[in-house]
């Protein structure tokens, strides 16, 4: 059977060019980074290269990147290595759970958090940033692409406003990365998450960007790995393949990579709204990643349509994967507005690098079929149309 995988939000596969970077480090070049002989320099000078790979997609100094292992431990070090109780923290209603639960955690540590609205395009308003700033505000912290919708947040702003009145700004790149240019000499950013396995890298590599000068605690307490700020044994071939693929992240975007997929979510997206009705697009209106679509489709629960589509050869997604199978609907479409019934009729197709405009025909040919079998199913549709 034909297997298209439109999940690229979830995870994306590696290329195989990461992979052949990686390889050696799996055998022959195994060494500890730390270690002072032969095997341990072939370990070090590769963390090293590729420490300028990441700082060259970033635009900033190879010293100001910190490994993690990946997205939820960048978000984490960012917030608790920065925050003491009593110091008061800005950030956004339509976080990933790696921001918002970690800010629970902080509130239960002392930390007061407030949680800004966004618009029904699912944007946040940099006004209500300075607004929200208080004495004792420490961090704004505020996603630069949304995982479910792709929305963009005005970022520049908001990191210009928290610089303004001498607050940190750290914003979770793990979906901007590869898909929009990010430059730290250009932003007033302080900390900034990425991950390998958004952008065509390995799982369970990523890196956190923190500006020189910027003072954090450590989450882990163990060796001088990474200049006292993350010990442990590097990944050593988790680290290769985080900088092979932020080298081809940002080579992609001189090659025409991010328009050709614009081009693809675009033709989706239209089509799918001109060929089935009552359907939407989420965040339409707003500025947006070019591989992300998210639309709902009314009376049909978006769990049924992800499985039904399964079956057919599809993957696709009801948004973020970790709160799949959830029965709340996401709290990234209700914060903007809507209903707890549009929010579960929702799905995300997101596309990577390797999709194709067939891939692109495929999901089409799908989708008319599947959205008529499940509404002829659902008794709210029967009432809808009987009406
Ligand atoms: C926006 C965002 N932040 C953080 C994460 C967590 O990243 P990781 O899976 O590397 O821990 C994800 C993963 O879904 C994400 O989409």
């Amino acid at each position: 059977m034909n297997r298209v995988y439109l999940d690229n939000n979830a995870t994306t596969p590696l290329l195989p060019e990461v992979f052949e970077a990686m390889r050696p480090y799996f055998f022959e070049r195994f060494g500890n980074a730390s270690s002072i002989h032969r095997q341990g320099q072939q370990a070090r000078a590769a963390v090293e290269h590729a420490r300028e790979q990441v700082a060259d997609l970033l635009n900033c100094r190879p010293a100001e990147i910190v490994f993690t292992s990946g997205g939820t431990e960048g978000d984490n070090l960012a917030l608790f290595g920065l925050l003491k109780p009593g110091d008061h923290v800005i950030t956004s209603a339509v976080e990933h759970h790696a921001v918002l639960n970690a800010c629970r955690r902080l509130e239960e540590l002392g930390c007061p958090v407030t949680y800004l609205p966004v618009d029904g395009r699912a944007v946040v308003n940099p006004d209500d940033v300075r607004r929200a700033l208080r004495r004792e505000t420490k961090l704004v912290s505020i996603i630069l692409a949304n995982n479910e919708t792709g929305v963009l947040q005005p970022v520049r702003e908001i990191a210009k406003i928290a610089a303004e009145a001498d607050v940190y700004f750290h914003s979770d790149a793990v979906q901007a990365a590869g898909k929009v240019p990010l430059d730290m000499k250009e932003m007033s950013c302080d900390l900034l998450t990425i991950t390998g396995h958004k952008m065509h890298g390995p799982q369970g590599a990523g890196a956190l960007y923190v500006r020189k000068g910027t003072l954090l605690q450590p989450l882990l307490y163990g060796g001088r790995h990474e200049r006292s700020r993350r010990a442990g044994t590097e990944n050593l071939p988790g680290i290769v393949g985080l900088g092979k693929a932020a080298e081809i992240a940002r080579e992609g975007f001189a090659q025409g990579s991010v328009e050709r997929m614009l081009e693809l979510r675009d033709r989706l997206e239209r089509c799918i709204v001109d060929r089935i009705e009552q359907v939407g697009l989420n965040s339409g209106g707003a500025p947006r990643v070019p591989n992300t679509a998210n639309l709902y489709f009314d009376c049909i629960e978006g769990e049924a349509m992800v499985i039904a589509l399964d079956l057919k050869g599809l993957s696709v997604s009801t948004g973020a994967a970790c709160s799949s199978g959830a029965i709340e609907p996401s709290h990234v479409l209700t914060a903007m507005g809507l209903s707890a019934d549009r929010a579960r009729a929702s799905i995300r197709f997101s596309l990577g690098k390797q999709n194709t405009t067939e891939d692109v025909e495929f999901a089409l040919s799908l989708m008319p079929d599947v959205v008529s079998r499940l509404r002829e199913l659902s008794p709210v549709w029967k009432s809808a149309v009987s009406r």
